[in-house]
C-alpha cells in the first residue's frame, strides 16, 4: 500500500482573538490595509497557560476521538512546526506523553516553514510504509505569536497560532506528491531559538505566485487527473491575493479553494491542516473527492499532495 487515507481530522486554536483594529493600537497599520493586502481579519494568540504542546495535543485528541481508532494502534507521530515550546525535547514526544500513546513508536518534529504539513505527509507516509504501521498521527501546530516582533508591522499582523491534526492509515488509494527545496536562508527566517520571524514579503509573494501553479500542475499531472477533476484545492493560507492569483492561473473557480485566512491569519505549518479540517467539519468533502493540498514557505520549500477522501 503506497497511498494515505485520512480517517479524521481535528483542530484547536487559542481562545484569545486579535483583530486588525487591536493591531492598529500597537503598530502603524489599519484594518483596511491588512484586509486589502492579505484578506486577514482576526488571528488567535495564546494567552495564560496555553502553549504549543497544548494546542498540538488538543487537535490530536479531537482527530483520534473522531477517527474512533484505538490509540494503542498509533505507530508514528509527526508534529510539523517551527515554533515548538522547547528546542528539545520535540513537541511530538510531549504529545505522545500527553495522549498516553504506546512507547514503541516514532515521534518527531519536522520543520519546513509553511510547507511543513506537506513535508510531514510525505514523511509520515514513508515511515508508515517502512514500519507497516496501522495508523499514523500528523499534527501541524504553531505558536507564531511568540516568534513575532510586535513592533514590526511587516510581520506582526500576518501570523497566528493554531493546530490541526489528522489520523492516517495506509491505503491502496490515490497519493501523489511533488516536493522541493531551494536552500535559501534569507527569504523567511527565524535565525535563533528565541529569535523573531523576518520575511521579504514581496519576494515571498513573487516566489509563491510563480512556483505554486507549476507545483500544482505537476502534482495533478502525476495523479493522472485534470484540474477539473480536483474537487478541493487546499492551499497554504498566507495571503488571499496569492490564492486568488493561483485560482486564476489554473482556471478554477474560487468555490473549489478552501479559504479561512480571514479567521486565522497565516498559521504556517498548521494552515493546510486547519483548512482541511474546516472543510471536512462543514461536510464539504465527500467520500471519493479528490483533494489537492499545496504549500510554500521558508527554506525556500514547496510541496503538493493529491489524495482521495
Ligand atoms: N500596515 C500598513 N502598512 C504596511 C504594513 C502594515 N502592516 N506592512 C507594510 N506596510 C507598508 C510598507 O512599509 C510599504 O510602505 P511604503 O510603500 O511607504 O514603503 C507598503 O505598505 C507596501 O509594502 P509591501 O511590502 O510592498 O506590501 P505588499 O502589498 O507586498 O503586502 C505582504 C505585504 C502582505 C507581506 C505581501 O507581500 C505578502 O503576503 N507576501 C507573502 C507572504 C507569504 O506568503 N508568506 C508565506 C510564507 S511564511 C512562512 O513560511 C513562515
Amino acid at each position: 500500500m503506497t497511498g494515505i487515507k485520512i480517517l479524521a481530522t481535528g483542530a484547536y486554536v487559542p481562545k484569545k482573538t486579535v483583530s486588525n483594529d487591536d493591531l492598529a493600537k500597537i503598530v502603524e497599520t489599519s484594518d483596511e490595509w491588512i484586509k486589502q493586502r492579505t484578506g486577514m481579519s482576526i488571528r488567535h494568540h495564546v494567552s495564560g497557560d496555553e502553549n504549543h504542546t497544548l494546542l498540538a495535543t488538543m487537535a490530536a485528541k479531537e482527530a483520534i476521538e473522531k477517527s474512533k481508532i484505538n490509540k494503542e494502534d498509533i505507530d508514528v507521530v509527526i508534529v510539523c512546526t517551527v515554533s515548538a515550546d522547547n528546542y528539545s525535547p520535540s513537541s511530538a514526544c510531549l504529545v505522545q506523553g500527553n495522549l498516553g500513546l504506546k512507547n514503541d513508536i516514532i515521534a518527531l518534529d519536522i520543520g519546513a516553514g509553511c510547507s511543513g504539513f506537506i513535508f510531514g505527509l510525505e514523511t509520515i507516509r514513508a515511515l508508515m510504509m517502512a514500519r507497516k504501521s496501522k495508523y499514523g498521527l500528523i499534527i501541524g501546530a504553531e505558536v507564531l505569536s511568540k516568534k513575532m516582533d510586535m513592533t514590526d508591522r511587516s510581520t506582526c499582523v500576518l501570523f497566528g497560532d493554531g493546530a490541526a491534526a489528522a489520523v492516517l492509515e495506509l491505503s491502496d488509494g490515490l497519493y501523489t506528491s511533488v516536493i522541493g527545496v531551494d536552500g535559501d536562508e534569507e527569504m523567511i527566517h527565524i535565525k535563533t531559538p528565541n529569535g523573531y520571524i523576518h520575511m521579504d514579503g514581496q519576494g515571498t509573494y513573487k516566489f509563491a505566485v510563480a512556483t505554486v501553479p507549476k507545483v500544482i500542475e505537476e502534482a495533478v499531472e502525476k495523479a493522472g487527473l485534470t484540474y477539473d477533476e480536483i474537487d478541493h484545492f487546499i492551499l497554504h493560507q498566507a495571503n488571499l491575493r496569492i490564492i486568488e492569483s493561483i485560482a486564476k492561473k489554473v482556471k478554477q473557480p474560487m468555490e473549489k479553494f478552501v479559504v479561512n485566512i480571514d479567521k486565522y491569519g497565516n498559521t504556517s505549518a498548521a494552515s493546510v491542516g486547519l483548512a482541511l479540517n474546516e472543510a471536512a467539519a462543514a461536510g464539504k468533502i465527500k467520500s471519493g473527492d479528490k483533494i489537492l493540498m499545496c504549500a510554500f514557505g521558508a527554506g525556500r520549500t514547496w510541496g503538493a499532495v493529491v489524495i482521495e477522501w
